[in-house]
C-alpha cells in the first residue's frame, strides 16, 4: 500500500496567467486569486485593453486597492500588444517596473482581442525593442485564419507564426500561454531557454468530450479549447515532469452567467476559487508530488528573472465542496468543478 499522505506544503506559488477583469468583477474574483498566489501576471485585455504605461499604472492601483486588507499579493502588469504600439511606451514601461511583460493576442483570436495583432510585421520594431530590453512576450497561440479548423488552431499557429518569428528574433524571450497540445509540448520541450509555456489546471483535467458530455457545457469553453485525450496527457507528461520550460498559468476567466449560457457564450473558464487544489490532485495521481513546487513555485520566476516566493502553504487532505455560484452585484459566476467534492483543501 503506497503510504496517505495527509499534508502538501509548498513554497507560496504563483499565477502567471490570470484574468481580473475591473470593477465589480474585479472585486469580486480578486481575493480568490490573492488567497492562492502571492504574486501573478494580469492580463491586460480589458475594455479598452491596456495599451499604455499610464493604464497599466491605474490598473495595477485598482488592484490592490480592491485588495482584502490583509492581503500579501502582488500583481505584475502586462502591455496589450496592438499594431499601433509605440516601442518606446513598452520600454519606458518596462523601465519604469510598470510592465513586467507584453501579450501578444492575434486579432480576434478570443475575448477582447479586437485590437490585438493584424501581423507580425507591423509590431516587428516594439518585439525588436523587448528582445534588446529581455522583456518577454506572452503569446496567444492560435491563429484566427477561418479555413483553419478550432482544433488546429494551436499547432497551426507554431508552424506558421511562432516558429518564424523565433527564427527571426531569436533573442526574443517568449512564453506560449494556456498550451492545449502535443505539438506545443514537444515544440516548447525541444526549444532553448527562452521559449517557455504555461498549463492550466483545466486542460489538464478536460478533453474535448466534456465540453459535450451529456449536452452542450458552456461552463467548460474557453479558447484555446480543449483537444483530444491524447493532448490532455501531454500536457500532464509536460507539467509533471520537472522540465523549468513548463509552469503554472490558470488563466482563470470570469464571465457573468449570462454571456456564458446564451446562444454566442464566451470563451473562458474560472478556476481561482480552486486552481491549487486542482493541481494537487493532478499531481499526486500522475505520482508526481515531489515535482508540484517546481511546477508551481519556482519555474515561473525562474523564467521571469524573479526571485522564489519566501512563504510557504499547506494543503490538507479534506473533502469541500466547490461552490455552485460566487455573486457580485446582480450577477453570478459558475467556477470550474461547482458543486464538486474536491480532495484537498488550501489552509488559512
Ligand atoms: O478562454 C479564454 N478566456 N481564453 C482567452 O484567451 C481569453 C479569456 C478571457 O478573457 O475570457
Ligand atoms: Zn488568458
Amino acid at each position: 500500500m503506497p503510504e496517505q499522505i495527509d499534508a502538501i506544503a509548498l513554497r507560496r506559488p504563483d499565477d502567471w496567467h490570470v484574468h481580473l477583469r475591473d470593477g465589480g468583477v474585479l472585486a469580486a474574483v480578486l481575493p480568490h486569486t490573492a488567497r492562492q498566489f502571492a504574486r501573478a501576471i494580469v492580463m491586460p485585455n480589458l475594455v479598452p485593453p491596456v495599451t499604455t504605461v499610464a493604464a497599466g499604472r491605474a490598473y495595477r492601483e485598482r488592484i490592490l486597492a480592491a485588495l482584502p486588507p490583509d492581503a500579501a499579493f502582488v500583481p505584475l502588469m502586462t502591455c496589450y500588444l496592438t499594431d499601433a504600439t509605440d516601442p518606446e511606451e513598452v520600454a519606458r514601461g518596462h523601465q519604469e517596473g510598470v510592465f513586467t511583460a507584453v501579450k501578444l493576442y492575434p486579432a480576434h483570436a478570443t475575448t477582447n482581442s479586437a485590437h490585438g495583432v493584424t501581423s507580425i510585421d507591423r509590431v516587428m520594431p516594439v518585439l525588436e525593442r523587448m528582445a534588446g530590453l529581455g522583456m518577454p512576450l506572452l503569446v496567444h497561440g492560435e491563429v484566427t485564419d477561418p479555413e483553419v479548423d478550432v482544433f488546429d488552431r494551436e499547432a497551426v499557429f507554431i508552424d506558421r507564426v511562432l516558429d518564424p518569428l523565433r527564427r527571426r528574433l531569436p533573442e526574443l524571450r517568449i512564453v506560449l500561454e494556456h498550451i492545449t497540445t502535443e505539438e506545443a509540448v514537444n515544440y516548447v520541450a525541444s526549444s532553448g531557454p527562452d521559449l517557455a509555456a504555461t498549463i492550466t489546471a483545466h486542460h489538464l483535467l478536460i478533453n474535448r468530450n466534456a465540453i459535450f458530455a451529456g449536452g452542450i457545457r458552456p461552463h467548460l469553453y474557453c479558447l484555446p479549447v480543449a483537444k483530444r485525450e491524447k493532448h490532455r496527457r501531454a500536457l500532464r507528461r509536460a507539467a509533471t515532469s520537472g522540465s523549468e520550460k513548463f509552469f503554472l498559468g490558470t488563466d482563470s476567466a470570469p464571465h457573468a452567467v449570462a454571456a456564458k449560457e446564451t446562444a454566442c457564450g464566451c470563451a473562458g473558464i474560472f478556476t481561482a476559487l480552486c486552481a491549487i487544489e486542482i493541481y494537487a490532485e493532478i499531481f499526486k495521481e500522475e505520482v508526481a508530488l515531489d515535482r508540484l513546487e517546481a511546477f508551481a513555485s519556482l519555474n515561473g520566476p525562474k523564467f521571469y528573472k524573479l526571485p522564489p516566493n519566501e512563504g510557504h502553504i499547506t494543503l490538507r487532505r479534506e473533502a469541500w465542496v466547490v461552490p455552485e455560484r460566487i455573486g457580485y452585484g446582480d450577477n453570478t459566476i459558475v467556477p470550474f468543478r461547482a458543486g464538486e467534492t474536491l480532495r484537498w483543501r488550501l489552509q488559512g
